[in-house]
């Protein structure tokens, strides 16, 4: 017997087949239970079109529910002659069923098999980021609240610069979130389309029921042109590639800051020992790998969405095998995002703050617009006001105003964390996963998919 789907008379050469393989039979276990949910939707359409019996359906519901058990409890494998989870579903269903099991591919290919099970992936995916953003989002928040009284030195050009506090620092990155999961949002609409019944890519003579799928599997809507559904393989990882490299990119900041800030000269900050690393030869060091780590992960996160661009760009219309290598470095992305959000999150959570920063003379020019603007609350022209200041200065007798009263009732004082609470409770209940749990859990028969 063949073993490849494809295979009719002749064997394909062996080295071939490791070479087209790769590392897909890996990649494809992350894609395994979504390939047998698509299957479950994709027959009782098949049904519902006649292509089925009720009989055959209930058969092959079983079977599949079965499989999809198997692969829960850490059963499913990809057999080594078996080249991909398609390809060992189906084979699966025939050593069982025989000629039902091979009825089930009527009116599909495996490139809009492969389109469905990224975009159902994808989609749970995310909200195991969106949890872990959300964990991260609170105790930021909650930082921000504890030390929303006690200031810091603001720096431009990493220059002394202006008076801030602890409370904006760990609450901007909170607010960045909010942006971050706006445009993950945007990304999840674009992965809620179902790719099904687009098939090799120019959709199918059977009448396939589109709308019955996209029901079925909880989609918010379809890829309704079939030669797009299947241009959507490639861009749908990238749109959401880039919204991971937004968090990335606000995560990696954070890590940047901590490091410096956590460095002797800056002493803002301080990790607890059980998070920092030591040295070989160095008695006395207690590094921040974790937060370099961190960095290092996110700029690699930050670097999918070019990998993908470069392996799609030149690229026309219509399925290419080359589509396969984005899972590579895509599928495990998830994986990476979430233990770098779940680490940080630990970490912010244990920062100590040095609350008597400001003590220190070198940040003494640092309210020099404070003097200022209570000169120019006095009634001086604010740039004579300026030009004062600078002199007083430049002769070494300048005398800074009292640090708290002043800062308080500006930007300082005013962190507005309940408005970006707000903010962010908006765009979290827009997501909606719930439609997509009910769905799964009325295809496999279960009060609750998760
Ligand atoms: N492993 C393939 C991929 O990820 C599955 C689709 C195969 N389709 C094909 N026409 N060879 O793209």
């Amino acid at each position: 017997m063949a073993s490849k789907l494809w295979e009719k008379s002749v064997t394909v050469d062996h080295d071939v087949e490791s070479y087209t393989v790769g590392r897909d039979r890996e990649m494809d276990l992350y894609l395994a239970p979504y390939d047998v949910l698509g299957s479950m939707a994709h027959i009782t359409m098949l049904e519902s079109i006649g292509l089925l019996t009720a009989d055959e359906l209930h058969t092959l519901l079983d079977a599949l529910r079965d499989i999809y058990r198997g692969i829960e409890q850490g059963e499913f494998i990809i057999e080594d002659d078996v080249e991909d989870v398609h390809s060992q579903v189906e084979l699966m269903l025939t050593r069982r069923l025989g000629d039902i099991g091979k009825k089930i591919h009527s009116g599909r290919s495996r490139n809009d098999q492969v389109l469905v099970d990224l975009k159902l992936f994808i989609r749970s995916r995310i909200e195991d980021v969106v949890k872990a953003a959300t964990r991260l989002f609170d105790t930021l928040i909650a930082q921000s609240d504890r030390y929303k009284d006690v200031l810091m030195p603001g720096y431009t050009h990493l220059q002394v610069a202006m008076p801030s506090s602890f409370g904006l620092w760990f609450g901007a990155y909170a607010e960045s979130l909010v942006d971050d999961l706006t445009v993950l949002r945007g990304a999840y609409d674009v992965t809620n389309r179902n790719p099904l019944g687009s098939a090799a890519g120019y959709g199918s003579s059977f009448p396939l029921d589109r709308m019955m799928t996209t029901d079925l599997l909880g989609f918010d809507s379809m890829d309704y042109n079939v030669v797009y559904a299947q241009m959507g393989r490639g861009k749908t990882e990238r749109i959401v590639s880039q919204a991971l490299a937004g968090i990335a990119s606000t995560i990696g900041k954070l890590a940047y800051d901590a490091c410096m800030f956590n460095s002797q000269n800056f002493g803002f900050i301080k990790l607890p020992d059980e998070y920092t690393t030591g040295s070989s030869i160095m008695p006395h060091k207690k590094n921040p790998d974790v937060f370099e780590l961190t960095r290092a992960k996110c700029n690699k996160l930050q670097a999918l969405p070019y990998e993908i661009t470069l392996i799609t760009n030149n690229l026309p219309s219509g399925y290419f095998r080359d589509l396969q290598l984005i899972k590579e470095n895509f599928l495990p992305a998830f994986d990476s995002m979430i233990a770098i959000i779940d680490m940080v999150e630990a970490m912010v959570s244990s920062i100590k703050v040095n609350t008597d920063i400001l003590s220190d003379e070198r940040y003494r020019l640092m309210f020099s617009v404070e003097e200022v603007n209570r000169l120019a609350r006095e009634g001086m022209p604010f740039r004579d006001a300026y030009k004062k200041v600078g002199l007083d200065i430049e002769n070494g007798c300048f005398i800074a105003p009292d640090k708290v009263s002043h800062t308080h009732a500006g930007s300082i004082g005013n962190l507005c964390n309940d408005r970006i609470k707000a903010l962010y409770g908006k765009v979290l209940s827009e997501f909606k996963f719930d439609t997509y749990h009910e769905a799964f859990a009325r295809l496999l028969g279960r009060e609750n998919a998760d």
